[in-house]
């Protein structure tokens, strides 16, 4: 039985995709408590409705970036985690806590990684003309958007897209490849050698809805 935490800032809609799947698949797992930096996060009332343990960890409440990363870590694995997912997370984590998580601490980013790291993905894909745009699920390192990719979900970009409906679409896709990530995990199909991880038996990990 695998225990899993997740960190969340907001909406929390990839945490109850994961949370959904895991129900429906009757995966071998426990979610053993959701953490919120935000206290206003939507994502709280999700995980309250389903049972599970919620803890706000306000980044306002501590002196510096150390002191909260501790914290976290603390409450973390008070919990207990053998996975640690951020959904949403806005808060950059040090190095000590991201050390502290290796190899079992994932993340899901709106663009095709390594293309457009950081805030703003679906716009910059729209101002570069990129005919293509999605998202990635990466295991996390000490760079910011960086850290070997599990998979990738490619989505068009059409002529008339905004950045909202863009994202949108980036979306559907994100809930779609962060269960499948969370799965191989789980199923510990997934082995990192360097900066890539490779899956046994192999499958492809670049989807593609175009
Ligand atoms: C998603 O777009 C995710 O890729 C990014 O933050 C957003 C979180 O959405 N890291 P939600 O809170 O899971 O709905």
């Amino acid at each position: 039985m695998h225990s899993i935490v997740s960190l969340i800032s907001g909406r929390g809609s990839n945490l109850e995709a994961i949370f959904k799947t895991a129900t429906a698949k009757s995966w071998d797992v426990r979610f053993t408590g959701v953490i919120s930096n935000n206290p206003e996060a939507k994502g709280l009332d999700f995980a309250r409705s389903q049972g599970i343990s919620t803890q706000v960890l306000n980044h306002r409440d501590f002196a510096s970036r150390d002191a909260f990363d501790k914290a976290l870590i603390h409450e973390i694995d008070h919990y207990g985690a053998d996975l640690l997912i951020l959904a949403g997370f806005m808060r950059i984590l040090t190095p000590a806590f991201i050390k502290h998580y290796e190899g079992r601490i994932i993340n899901i980013h709106p663009s095709l990684l390594p293309r457009y790291p950081g805030l703003h993905t679906h716009e910059s894909a729209l101002e570069a003309g990129d005919t293509t745009h999605g998202a990635t699920v990466h295991f996390v390192s000490a760079g910011v958007d960086e850290g070997p990719i599990i998979c990738q979900g490619e989505v068009p970009i059409l002529l008339d897209d905004d950045a909202s409906r863009l994202a949108a679409r980036v979306l559907k896709m994100e809930h779609y490849i962060y269960p499948l990530a969370v799965e191989w995990f789980i199923n510990q199909r997934l082995q990192i050698e360097g900066n890539t991880v490779h899956i046994h038996p192999p499958e492809s990990q670049y989807i593609s809805f175009t």
